[in-house]
């Protein structure tokens, strides 16, 4: 498997604060990667050095190859990111917006508006391109920016928290949008702190906590280390116990044996929430 991003011990303090902690990552060429956290874990902080915003304290980090604070220009020339905030001018059109990137990055005129039309197409953005950018909804916004981002043609693309403060529908459009970009060759890292996207998204996912990576594995193989299939008892009226097992059949057996006066409230599939509290004793959303 060829790696596309190798660190090594990758460390970035920021005075007492430890943000991410050596972390020791590898994200394949072509696959979806995605980062799960809570906040503060590490995860912009953890994108800033690999897109050469920031350089790390210690430890090391290269991007195909090229060392993010040796190269950051050969760095610089195949990423593209999309910041967590808005990071387009609001007061111009959509096009007026990427026509200044595409100028950026030293594209040809013609070549701009070519480019341009078809990454607007691409995202479903033709209708809304010369309008102004704070008229447009949260999902265009983002899909604007995900074009700005793209414009050069990177291999990789960063998205941090793509889909904060979207709605769930608005949501699924932007991760077809991720999965076809997937489908067309692009390595992809993207920072989450929803269970369900880094599910639905990610061949992989590390799980990120106080700048360590604490767990690493597909969806389902985390899910299948801790047990496929949760229980959740009620202990005294008053709190939830949650238990694991392989199967429906090892989970059924277990709750038929249980006393009488346990009062079973579920039993369901496990997910990547129950991993990250099994692993941390806290939930993703928790501050
Ligand atoms: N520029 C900065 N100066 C000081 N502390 C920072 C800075 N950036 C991040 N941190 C701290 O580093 C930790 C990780 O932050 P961050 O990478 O933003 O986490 P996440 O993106 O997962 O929410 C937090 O404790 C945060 O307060
Ligand atoms: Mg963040």
């Amino acid at each position: 498997m060829e790696e596309f991003i190798v660190t090594e011990k990758l460390t970035k303090t920021y005075g007492d604060v430890t943000a991410i902690d050596a972390l020791d990552l590898k994200v394949h060429a072509g696959e979806i990667y995605g980062f799960l956290g809570p906040n503060g874990a590490g995860k912009t902080t953890t994108i800033r050095v690999l897109t050469t915003l920031t350089k790390p304290t210690s430890g090391r980090a290269l991007v195909n190859g090229f060392d993010v604070v040796k190269e950051p220009d050969e760095v610089k020339k195949m990423i593209g990111v999309v910041q967590q905030h808005v990071s387009l001018d609001r007061d111009l059109s959509v096009r007026e917006n990427l026509e200044f990137r595409a100028r950026l990055h030293h594209l040809g005129s013609a070549e701009r508006k070519k480019r341009i039309d078809e990454l607007l197409d691409y995202v479903g953005l033709t209708e809304e391109a010369d309008r102004i950018v704070d008229d447009l909804s949260g999902g265009m916004k983002k899909r604007a920016m995900i074009i700005g981002s793209l414009l050069h043609r990177p291999k990789v693309l960063f998205l941090d928290e793509p889909t904060v403060g979207l709605d769930a529908q608005t949501r699924r459009r932007l991760w077809d949008s991720i999965r076809r970009l997937h489908l067309d060759g692009t390595t992809i890292f993207l920072t989450t702190h929803y269970i369900e996207e880094a599910e639905a998204l990610c061949q992989r996912v590390g799980i990120i906590h106080r700048g360590r990576l604490i767990d690493l594995g597909k969806p389902l193989e985390l899910r299948q280390r801790l047990g496929l299939v949760t229980v959740e008892t009620l202990v005294d009226n008053k709190e939830t116990r949650y238990q694991y097992f392989a199967d429906r059949e090892a989970a059924t057996s277990y709750v038929q044996n249980l006393p009488s006066d346990a009062k079973t409230i579920i039993i369901r599939d496990s997910n990547l929430e129950d991993v990250f509290v099994e692993l941390t004793g806290r939930k993703v959303g928790d501050d």
